[in-house]
């Protein structure tokens, strides 16, 4: 038991030294990221499970999609797995405990990484209220969060995606920035604010929004959520079930939008790569389309919990001379 526990003692402490310091830190929106390898949201969706999760190696985890009121999602079945392509689809629908609960645990986390908080609105609010309750999340998580993400992506929350379009996307920036600038006097703190895109927008919509994203008081863009497109090709059954689709088929959409946001945003833009990074390989793939940072999800399911670890190997490995 003694030795059971030194081993353990040991491994946690080389694992905190390789994942953190000089050589693998970025500074990116005013924070220090201990590393480049990110969980995706959606995973720890009430901030349970901080602590144990960053024991995995991550630099940073970001925790929801919280809605201001707690709400159960769709009913089950509403998460399928297609092993044979390494995918997941999922209509969860934003089942949550709501913000303030997840505020709560945020509070008491002893997780050294960054903390973000991924905020969307609740399935029975009308859609022109939406700003309403992105703005509820962000005065509930201000205090906690080192960033916020503003979710208008996620395909199982009917209409959501329409907020994306630059008429509405614009109005609602505005209206959050405002609110930061007044949360940021009150809080003695500026939380930096990303949007996480859809990898569904066609070209022209993405260039649209590039050009938005550059002129509005935001900080960096997460790309990609999961797609309502079903690749050809996919092999399991469960790809016909309605919902969002993670994991490989992924991956070379979320790299053209990754990259295609880089081209358009220009060196300095900070961005957030997340869509199909199911092993080491593809994470660097991501990283040289112009990713700031990386997150993982469906990754984490197919190939372990080993992948942070190994992600952050390769990375260094690619970058030392
Ligand atoms: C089961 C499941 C639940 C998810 N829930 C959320 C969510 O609540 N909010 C969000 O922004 N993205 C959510 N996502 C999307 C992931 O954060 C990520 O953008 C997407 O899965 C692509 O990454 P991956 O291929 O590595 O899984 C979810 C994904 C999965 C598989």
């Amino acid at each position: 038991m003694a030795a059971l526990r030194l081993r353990n003692w040991v491994a946690r402490d080389e694992l905190e030294r390789f994942v953190g310091g000089a050589a693998v830190g970025v500074d990116l929106m005013g924070l220090h990221f201990p590393n480049r390898v990110g969980l995706a949201a959606g995973f720890d969706k009430n901030a349970r499970d901080i602590d144990a999760l960053g024991r995995l190696g991550f630099g940073f985890i970001e925790v929801g999609t919280v809605t201001p009121r707690p709400q159960p999602g769709n009913p089950r079945p509403n998460l399928f797995r297609l092993p044979a392509d390494e995918a997941l689809v999922n209509r969860l629908g934003f089942n949550n405990e709501g913000a303030a609960a997840a505020a709560r645990r945020l509070e008491a986390r002893r997780y050294r990484g960054i903390c973000g908080v991924n905020i969307g609105k609740n399935f029975d609010t009308p859609l022109e209220d939406a700003v309403k309750d992105y703005a509820r999340c962000l005065r509930t998580v201000y205090g906690v969060a080192d960033y916020v993400t503003v979710n208008v992506s996620s395909p199982n929350t009917p209409g959501l995606r329409g907020l994306q379009n630059p008429n509405a996307l614009r109005p609602l920036l505005l209206e959050l920035a405002d609110l930061r600038e007044q949360l940021q006097s009150a809080h003695g703190k500026r939380v930096p604010l990303l949007v996480k895109l859809s990898p569904d927008l066609s070209d022209e919509e993405l260039a649209s929004i590039a050009q938005q994203l550059a002129e509005l008081p935001v900080e960096g863009v997460v790309a990609t959520n999961t797609t309502i497109s079903r690749p050809p090709g996919l092999k399991s059954p469960c790809a016909v079930e309605a919902g969002g689709l993670s994991g490989r088929p992924l991956h070379s959409r979320s790299v053209a939008v990754v990259r295609a946001l880089r081209a358009a945003l220009g060196p300095d833009f900070p961005i957030v790569g997340v869509g199909g990074i199911v092993s080491p390989e593809r994470g660097v793939q991501t990283r040289a389309a112009g990713a700031d940072l990386l997150q993982v999800y469906t990754g984490l399911i197919y190939r372990g919990p080993g992948l942070p670890v190994e992600l952050l190997d390769l990375l260094a490995a690619k970058s030392s001379p």
